[in-house]
């Protein structure tokens, strides 16, 4: 592994943890395939570095660490392993598949950590992480070493520890702000401390690791580029453990934005940041606050009088970056009930799909029966429809039908119609209070189970009152989280499709965990680990 900086000295890596730390945090879970679809956007879009997952967590984690690094083209992949042998040993049995895989230990140097979530003492931390990235360098020259905690650590120990890891072979040194407690001013101080202090540290290159409790990852992220750090660690739409992490799309149209402050680069296609979003936030169920810099829905709006104004005169009176360099082209019309399927698939390839034959037969039909009930058909009517059917392409249970009978004429009932393991199941007159709650009743009746619904979200793609609408569910069994969506015209059947898509992710999950494939993981992953 060469050093970044002696390649380009301004070009500054980008460093993905959706995967890990986006994905750790509570109600953020993912799939094998989602995150599949993630990692394949990340590395399609030029980021740097995947960190895939926590592959001792569990045998869910090392499953999708390990298909990602078969499947990833371009970036690096990394797998995260604590400072212990079995940890390293398994995080590179995951991520050796890769063109280019990293290993990525870490160690607690704070004395807050040290003292009472490692209960060891400073000594036994130093040798630990000699050990730590010694074995890891069995394995790879592309080893990341961290210090967690690193911002409350003691500087004079933070050197020695750094120092070390770079002897020992460590090419890349993170300096974690763990729990999102430093400015600006201060992290700027911390990395040119260790970059005028270190002896070695020319052989490694400087990495930031940004937690937002205090909204300042990402101006603490910048400020650690312009001391001299080299890479970001981030997450797309700054999911994360607790406030999340610096957002990748944040930090990336910020460089490209401001070069004259920071004249740094990345090599992200910043055009691709609008779909990873939308991608992530649709996994997830985490939908982004319509405020929020670069991928919020008011994030390109002008509403005001005054604003429009000044916009038609001249765009840049208001836009200091434009929506198509986010990938964000203004929704166009597209097609309408009598286009074919050829171009029916070349628009999808236009926006960035490429599907199987199958979902593109899926794809089509639900595509002609929206354009059959609704008059215009946009960009994101198409991007919510093609992900909705490639979501439930490998459903064990399959919306066939619901008939709904609501208003103000009680009570409310639900006629559904399922297909379980392909056989039709239907039940009639369901009632409930509300069309909503009468459907999900009839899901239940038809496939019982104990999961308790804990998000239901509707948003619309589009304006108009015709608008397709799509739903995220939420079900929790025991430990087990998983979002369910759906789209339609019919908010109604929107809801009952992703209420079931939710019931199908669950039954993987069960059988996950009946086969252990969680159970030890899960333990070491829990609080103690990260
Ligand atoms: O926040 C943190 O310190 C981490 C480390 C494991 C890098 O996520
Ligand atoms: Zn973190």
């Amino acid at each position: 592994m060469t050093n970044q900086n002696a390649k380009d000295p301004n070009g500054v890596v980008i460093f993905d943890t959706t995967l890990r730390d986006g994905e750790q945090s509570p109600g953020c879970s993912m799939n094998l395939e989602e995150k599949l679809s993630v990692a394949s956007v990340l590395d399609e879009m030029g980021v740097d570095v995947i960190e895939a997952g926590f592959p001792i967590s569990s045998v869910g984690d090392f499953e999708a660490v390990s298909e990602i690094a078969r499947q990833t083209k371009n970036a690096q992949i990394a797998g995260l392993a604590r400072a212990r042998p079995a940890d390293i040993d398994r995080a590179w049995e995951a991520v050796r598949h890769a063109p280019r895989p990293r290993i990525h230990t870490f160690l607690s140097t704070s004395p807050l950590h040290m003292k009472y979530k490692l209960n060891m003492d400073p000594e036994d931390v130093y040798q630990t992480v000699i050990d730590s990235v010694t074995h890891a360098r069995q394995y790879t020259d592309n080893v990341e070493w961290s210090a967690e905690d690193g911002t409350r650590t003691d500087w004079d120990f933070l050197c020695r520890c750094v120092e070390a890891a770079i002897d020992c072979g460590a090419t890349t040194i993170n300096i974690p702000d763990t729990v999102g407690y430093t400015v600006p001013e201060e992290y700027f101080e911390l990395v040119s401390m260790l970059r005028n202090r270190v002896p070695n540290m020319d052989r490694a290159i400087i990495s930031t690791h940004c937690h937002n409790d205090l909204g300042l990852a990402v101006a603490n992220s910048l400020a650690a580029v312009r001391a001299g750090a080299r890479q970001i660690e981030c997450t797309i739409n700054g999911i994360g453990e607790r406030a999340g992490n610096a957002a990748m799309e944040e930090v990336v149209m910020a460089l490209r934005t401001r070069q004259d402050a920071m004249p740094y680069h990345t090599g992200v296609n910043t055009t691709y940041i609008t779909r990873a979003s939308r991608l992530v936030s649709g996994i997830t169920g985490f939908t982004v606050q319509p405020n929020k810099a670069v991928v919020g829905k008011n994030a390109f709006a002008h509403e005001s009088g005054i604003h429009q104004d000044g916009m038609l005169k001249n765009a840049q009176t208001y836009e200091i970056m434009t929506p198509e360099s986010v990938g964000l082209n203004r929704s166009t019309l597209v097609m309408g009930k009598h286009s074919g399927k050829h171009a029916f698939k070349q628009k999808l390839e236009e926006l960035g799909y490429t599907l199987a034959d199958n979902e593109l037969n899926d794809a089509f039909y639900r595509f002609k029966d929206l354009a059959d009930h609704k008059k215009e058909i946009f960009d994101d009517d198409l991007i919510a429809l093609v992900d909705d059917a490639v979501v439930r392409h490998n459903d064990h249970i399959k919306f066939v039908s619901l008939g709904i009978h609501c208003g103000s004429d009680e009570p409310q009932t639900a006629d559904l119609e399922l297909e379980v393991e392909g056989e039709r199941k239907t039940v009639r007159n369901v009632e409930g209070t509300g069309p909503v709650d009468a459907t999900f009743r009839a899901i239940r009746e038809i496939w019982p189970h104990q999961a308790s619904l804990e998000l239901y979200q509707v948003h619309a793609v589009t304006g108009g009152t015709d608008a397709q609408a799509e739903v995220t569910v939420r079900l929790a069994e025991n430990d087990l989280t998983v979002n369910g969506q759906g789209a339609d015209y019919d908010t109604l059947v929107a809801s009952a499709r992703a209420y079931v898509n939710a019931l199908n992710k669950l039954m993987v999950k069960r059988d996950k965990v009946a086969t252990g494939a969680t159970a030890a993981g899960d333990a070491v992953a829990g609080a103690e680990a990260v």
